[in-house]
């Protein structure tokens, strides 16, 4: 099988330096001889050898090469790679990507081609890098129906939120730290707005329930809004903050959210941290897993992008096919839930319990004030934080002092009504800050 690869960046080298230093090993496991033949890049790698392949200077002299069975996307972005990969299938040639924004925008129109062509696209480094996630839900848990995916699926920001809790640092400065290390890009919005993990979200829920693949259906806040303040308040709540990408089935539809949630310090995908990802995927026969490793870097991506390549292989040397359909995908969900599960519940109609941060007035009955309006909507507090120290120490100024409650699972409307009047309250001097808890199995 002749590989052919387009992009010569970051995956790419690590694709061909891990193919070279396993290549006896991945014949083997491949089934047959599997080799690369030729590079497209506008430009030499120092950081590859390729002297062993032919280079063209054009990405698309690897889709025309008659000879070239496997087309490996690693360019990124949407056009030229759509155009590629749609030429590439066209040609009857296999695609493996680790392109997660083409996957989440154009990933009906790209599998629903390679159905009619009889080509496999494979794409599991686009979601939690070296995690085989994919391959995880699509074939280890595909007895079960999926109850729920909790990841931790976006690097940067988990590496920002760790150096934020663990050194008291501000966001600014842990991603000032992230960008001079090379994990967040000079333009971090898609990482820390969420919108990276919306888009690796979608895919998984695609595979999970059957969804179609658009990341728009996703609710997406990001990590800029965190504090300090909050990771200490949560800390001695006995919670941890992450960024999270939730995929859940409920009677009223699927949830798809991403947004930053406290989670308990006992579970374990609390305790993963730095650029780690992990992915907690609940099956109702299986229960609880969870996943975790590297979600980036070069050979930690490359090793997902690899065992798609010998998947292919495998298949096609003994002459059989697996389909690439995601809707194909055997995690079928229960009968009951699956007719809804085609609505996404919006935000709103989720219950969850929460979070609140209040900047209130240094004034006797101030928590009363606010306990009495969360119980008139029936919101019961799990717990408070006064803090007495900031309290004593503010006790003749006008600063103000924080109130730091949890609240019991409600329905958001309700909540989001409840902080409204909250907000109004005279003695509360600006906006609440909240974030949604999450009971992670
Ligand atoms: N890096 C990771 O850890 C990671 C993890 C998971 C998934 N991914 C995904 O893997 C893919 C590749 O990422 P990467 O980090 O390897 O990117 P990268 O280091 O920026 O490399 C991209 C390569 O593609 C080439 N390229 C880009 N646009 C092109 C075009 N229009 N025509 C020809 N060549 C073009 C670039 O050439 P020039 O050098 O000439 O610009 C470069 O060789 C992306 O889809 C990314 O989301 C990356």
């Amino acid at each position: 099988m002749n590989i052919g690869i387009c992009g010569l960046g970051t995956v790419a080298c690590g694709v061909i330096s891990v193919w070279q230093r396993n290549q006896s090993l991945l014949t083997s496991r491949a089934g047959q001889n599997s080799v690369i033949t030729h590079i497209g890049a506008r430009r030499d790698n120092p950081a590859c050898d390729t002297h062993a392949y032919t280079v063209s200077r054009d990405i698309f002299a690897v889709v025309n090469d008659p000879s070239v069975d496997v087309v490996v996307e690693l360019i990124g972005g949407i056009e030229p790679a759509r155009q590629l990969v749609m030429e590439a299938i066209a040609a009857g040639k296999h695609v493996v990507t680790a392109n997660k924004a083409l996957i989440a925008e154009h990933g009906d129109e790209i599998l629903a081609a390679a159905a009619l062509a009889d080509v496999e696209v494979r794409f599991e480094a686009a979601v939690a890098g070296g995690i085989p996630v994919i391959k995880a839900l699509t074939e280890g848990l595909s007895g079960n129906a999926i109850e729920s995916i909790v990841g931790i699926i976006n690097g940067t920001g988990n590496y920002i939120l760790t150096e934020m809790r663990e050194k008291n640092r501000s966001f600014e400065d842990a991603l000032a730290d992230a960008q001079r290390l090379g994990y967040a890009e000079a333009d971090p919005t898609y990482d820390v707005e969420g919108i990276d993990a919306a888009q690796k979200l979608t895919i998984l829920a695609a595979l999970a329930y059957g969804t179609p693949l658009d990341a728009s259906r996703c609710y997406t806040e990001g990590i800029s809004a965190v504090s300090v303040a909050d990771m200490t308040y949560a800390n001695e709540l006995g919670y941890c903050i992450k960024h999270l990408g939730i995929a859940r089935a409920t009677k009223q539809g699927l949830e798809m959210r991403v947004h930053p949630a406290l989670i308990p310090k006992s579970r374990l995908i609390a305790n993963v941290n730095g650029v780690l990802n992990a992915v907690a995927i609940h099956g109702d026969a299986v229960g609880p897993t969870l996943f975790c490793g590297a979600g980036a870097g070069a050979e930690p991506t490359a090793s997902a992008v690899i065992a798609d390549i010998v998947d292919i292989s495998r298949k096609m040397a003994c002459g059989s096919k697996v389909s690439s359909d995601v809707s194909a995908a055997p995690s079928e969900p229960q009968a009951s839930v699956q007719a809804a599960l085609h609505r996404v519940v919006p935000i709103t109609d989720i219950h969850c319990a929460y979070y609140l941060r209040i900047a209130a007035a240094n004034r006797p009955g101030v928590l009363s004030q606010i306990t009495q309006v969360l119980s008139d909507a029936d919101i019961s507090v799990e717990g408070v934080r006064q803090h007495e120290h900031t309290v004593g120490a503010h006790t003749h100024t006008n600063e103000p002092v924080p109130i730091v409650l949890t609240t019991n699972v409600t329905l958001e409307s309700n909540f989001r009504a409840a902080v409204a009047q909250i907000e109004m309250l005279d003695t509360v001097l600006q906006p609440v800050s909240i974030i949604r808890i999450e009971s992670v199995d």
